[in-house]
């Protein structure tokens, strides 16, 4: 039986959240319910991270709406239940070779988040909606 301890994940949990989940076969760790997400690797000068609530999305969406992996060969592969997520920006990154529209953390959440709230409503793809004015 695998035991993550979610404290370690380098995501900013809500204050200092941590807590211990059991993974039993066939049910998938879903991840903490909120993150603030912040891209380690290609920084811009002004950094801006992005609030999530993760399990909000995750009661209207598939997992692998978001999430998959790749092949050897670098080719992407479709979502599997259990399988290993990974970060975001650990192959959307500038050093990685992608496509430019999804080289970097910010380009691949920009076309699947941004795009996704684009295509719902208008009002959903403002900036502040994800990255909201610090108060
Ligand atoms: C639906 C959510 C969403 C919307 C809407 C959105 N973004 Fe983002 N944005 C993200 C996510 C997720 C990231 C990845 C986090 C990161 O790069 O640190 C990101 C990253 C960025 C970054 C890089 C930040 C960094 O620290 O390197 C910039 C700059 C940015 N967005 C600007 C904008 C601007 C300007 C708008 C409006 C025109 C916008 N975003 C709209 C989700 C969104
Ligand atoms: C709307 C998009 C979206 C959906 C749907 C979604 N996730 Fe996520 N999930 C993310 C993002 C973005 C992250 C943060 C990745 C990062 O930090 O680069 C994440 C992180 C995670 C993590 C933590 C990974 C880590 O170690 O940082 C787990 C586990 C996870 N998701 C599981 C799930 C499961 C299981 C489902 C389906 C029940 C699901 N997610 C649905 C977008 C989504
Ligand atoms: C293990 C590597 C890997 C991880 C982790 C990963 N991706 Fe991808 N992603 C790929 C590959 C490979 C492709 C296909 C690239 C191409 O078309 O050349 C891709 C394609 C995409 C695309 C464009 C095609 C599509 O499906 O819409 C988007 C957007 C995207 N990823 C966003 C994300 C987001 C957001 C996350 C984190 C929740 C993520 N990716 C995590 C490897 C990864
Ligand atoms: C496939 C569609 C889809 C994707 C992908 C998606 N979202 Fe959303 N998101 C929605 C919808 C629809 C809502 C409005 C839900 C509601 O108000 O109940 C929403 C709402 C939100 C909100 C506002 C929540 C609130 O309480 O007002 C934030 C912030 C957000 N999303 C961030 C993100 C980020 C960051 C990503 C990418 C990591 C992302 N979303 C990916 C569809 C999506």
């Amino acid at each position: 039986m695998k035991t993550i301890t979610l404290c370690t994940i380098a995501v900013v949990l809500s204050a200092g959240l941590c807590f211990t989940a059991s993974g039993f076969a066939g049910v998938a760790d879903k991840g903490p319910d909120t993150m603030t997400l912040a891209t380690t690797i290609d920084k811009a000068k002004k950094p801006k991270p992005a609030v999530f609530p993760h399990a909000k999305h995750q009661e209207e969406l598939t997992c692998g709406t978001c999430h998959h992996s790749k092949d050897a060969d670098g080719n992407k592969i479709d979502y599997v239940d259990g399988q290993k997520i990974e970060k975001c920006e650990l192959c959307h990154n500038k050093a990685a070779g992608m496509p430019k529209k999804i080289n970097s953390f910010k380009n691949a959440a920009h076309v699947k988040c941004k795009g996704c709230h684009k295509s719902k409503d208008k009002k959903l793809a403002k900036c502040s909606v994800c990255h909201p004015k610090k108060k």
